[in-house]
């Protein structure tokens, strides 16, 4: 089994290039179907694709990035039969297992974002114990979403802020973006700039849909199994060449941030 990139120095982060996108989400879609043309089971497809995660890993430190979003496990997922759903647990355990040392020697802080509550009591230790373990690194912010739901996560902010409201701390009028946003799993990280799709499909599917509201999106063909290095730098290429306007109009933004002296009028 390969393994992460090893570096002693408690590396922390990189200047990025000028394009470059600081937070990456992937939607890894595509492992049963992969298995399936191959006549494999489809546990053999996610176990292509968590080694195709780690390469994915690997390839984020290499670009400079700042925070990676990887799709896991759905709250949907739970309708899948319940060998593969065991499957899926048996492979996060093993993730974090095999891979939680070194990517902490290689400065990943890892954070997980969906629900805990329904899930075994040794997988939330577990999810714990990386972040705790990993929680100085400064190099890259692995986002984990694991039994992750974006309505979910939106009803439950709206809910800690009702509760809220009705105990008297906050007005309702209080409640604005930037306080909702505050009372997501994703409080403090910064939208993702660009989000990456494998195996054709083109949807969201409950991933990040309040933080995706100004994302760029790169479908590709392939299935997340066969997604490398060079397919990732594609995909950052693609996005490099695209004028992000957030509303506005051509020429005001340049890496995702106002021009001086450019007003919005
Ligand atoms: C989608 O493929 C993939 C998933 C539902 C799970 C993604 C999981 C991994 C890459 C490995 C496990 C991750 C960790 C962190 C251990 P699919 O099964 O929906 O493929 P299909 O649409 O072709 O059936």
């Amino acid at each position: 089994m390969s393994s992460m990139v090893k570096d002693e120095t408690a590396p922390s982060a990189r200047p990025r290039l000028p394009g470059m996108p600081v937070h990456v989400g992937v939607i890894m879609d595509g492992n049963g179907r992969w298995a399936a043309r191959r006549g494999l089971p489809r546990i053999e497809g996610h176990r292509r694709g968590v080694e195709a995660l780690r390469e994915t890993v690997r390839a984020a430190i290499g670009f400079g990035l700042s925070y990676l979003t990887v799709y896991s496990f759905s709250m949907e997922n739970w309708n899948r039969p319940v060998e593969e759903v065991a499957d899926l647990m048996g492979l996060l355990k093993r993730f974090i297992r095999d891979d939680l040392n070194d990517l902490d020697k290689s400065g990943v802080k890892v954070k997980v974002i969906g629900a805990r509550d329904n899930l075994k009591a040794d997988i939330r230790a577990l999810l714990e114990e990386a972040e705790n373990l990993t929680k100085a690194n400064t190099r890259l912010t692995l986002i984990v979403a694991f039994n992750y739901g974006s309505r979910q996560e939106i009803a439950a902010a709206a809910r800690s802020l009702a509760q809220q409201a009705a105990a008297g701390l906050i007005e309702a009028s209080d409640i604005d973006e930037t306080l909702l946003a505050r009372h997501l799993d994703t409080a403090g990280i910064p939208d993702p700039d660009l989000i990456i799709r494998t195996s054709g499909e083109q949807r969201l599917s409950n991933f990040l849909m309040w933080q995706a509201a100004y994302s760029e999106f790169v479908f590709l063909p392939m299935h997340w199994p066969d997604f490398d290095r060079q397919a990732f730098s594609a995909a950052l290429a693609e996005f490099s060449a695209r004028e992000r306007r957030f509303g506005g109009v051509t020429g005001q933004y340049r890496n995702g941030k106002l021009l001086a002296g450019v007003t919005k009028t």
